[in-house]
């Protein structure tokens, strides 16, 4: 599939603004997340072997997840697990319905295998996706999988107010997911990065862990850009605040050479950027929160993952799970499976019986 991926439908797709073809390819799979016989034909070819974790008290059939971003809306639910993965973070999700920055807003760097993004939060608003998921709910279509919800703050909240905002998407969403991700690492709301403040999150922390009376695990995502000593600094939060794991990491408003004019031009876009450039620094970051845990905190590693050897190195890096987006739009549908497969190729060779024997085995 990968090959017929990239030869036949991946130039179509990129013949239509990157924006544009997601949406195409999103509405597609919603559609076929509502149809049994797509369903399964679909779970056929890409249905992962199994490669069990467990973390949080959650059982993830294997350790590859989609990352946040791509299924905003709760759109297509049910297709995950039947497309290779072992969980899902839907959103990013914010109390205000929001249409996000005015398009373009999504743009290819084909060359390095990289996209730059300015989204903005573009969502339907914490209650309208309640009722999506209470809709798959009820359909019976739900995955067997994990399911995680990631918020982010409205942009009309003043940042003074940002953890009354987390906190009523939290409540609005809290009985239809099984763990939360706190986003204040998108470089796409104006301010929302400095909500990374050990201040800031702590209210935030505060304010959700007041309303989690069930105790679902609450993650923090983490931008790529930031210092060791700022990580540091959110690291000294997580017994306080009961923070169940960091999510490394987020787009990064850095920006590679670009040896071409083409890479220059989308280099030059306003935003973050994901993909193959990315991979070294976010493996980086998890390696440092690996060692400064002792390996004590779950870390769900994701940015720039491409195939198994990629996600070995997140893992060893010290990643417990790890989700990929970039290389979906390069790479196509059979990639989580392969990635899965990879692993366990990796896992026989050096004679790890369970994967976190190979969780920060490199570090
Ligand atoms: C178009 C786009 C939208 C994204 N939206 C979100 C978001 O809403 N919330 C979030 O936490 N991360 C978001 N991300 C970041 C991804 O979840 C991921 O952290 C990042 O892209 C690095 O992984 P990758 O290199 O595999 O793409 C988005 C990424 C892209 C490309």
């Amino acid at each position: 599939m990968s090959w017929f991926y990239r030869h036949a439908i991946r130039p179509v797709l990129f013949l239509q603004d990157a924006e544009r073809a997601h949406d195409f390819a999103l509405h597609k799979l919603a559609l076929a997340s509502k149809s049994s016989i797509a369903r399964n034909i679909i779970g056929e070819f890409h249905a992962a072997p199994e490669l069990p974790v467990e973390l949080f008290g959650l059982k993830f059939p294997n350790p590859v997840g989609l990352a946040a971003g791509l299924d905003k809306h709760a759109a297509a639910v049910p297709i995950w697990k039947k497309l290779g993965f072992g969980f899902c973070e839907l959103g990013g999700v914010t109390w205000h319905a929001q249409t996000g920055n005015p398009q373009p807003r999504m743009f290819r760097a084909p060359a390095d295998e990289a996209i730059v993004n300015r989204m903005g939060f573009n969502n339907s608003g914490a209650e309208a996706v309640a009722q999506k998921l209470a809709g798959w709910k009820k359909s019976g279509r739900w995955p067997n999988h994990p399911v995680g919800v990631n918020l982010g703050k409205s942009k009309i909240t003043p940042l003074e107010q940002a953890a009354e905002d987390y906190a009523n998407s939290f409540r609005a969403l809290r009985e239809f997911a099984d763990f939360f991700v706190v986003n204040v690492s998108s470089p796409n709301t104006p301010g929302l990065r400095q909500l990374q403040d050990k201040a800031a999150l702590d209210a935030i922390f505060t304010a959700l862990q007041e309303l989690n009376w069930e105790h679902k695990p609450i993650l923090v995502k983490v931008a790529p850009d930031l210092s060791f000593e700022a990580l540091d600094e959110i690291l000294e939060l997580v017994t306080p605040r009961a923070i169940a794991g960091i999510v490394a990491t987020n787009t990064t408003i850095t920006r590679p050479p670009g040896n071409t004019p083409a890479l220059q031009k989308i280099y030059a876009e306003t935003g973050g950027l994901s993909g193959r450039p990315l991979r070294a620094r976010s493996t980086e970051v998890i390696r440092h929160l690996y060692r400064q845990t002792g390996g004590k905190l779950p870390i769900i590693g994701v940015g720039g993952i491409f195939n198994a050897d990629d996600a070995w190195e997140k893992i060893t890096a010290g990643a417990s799970l790890i989700q990929i987006y970039t290389a979906l739009v390069y790479e196509g549908p059979g990639l989580a499976k392969k990635i899965v497969t990879g692993l366990r190729e990796k896992m026989e060779k050096t004679g790890c019986k369970h994967l976190r024997e190979a969780v920060g085995s490199a570090k």
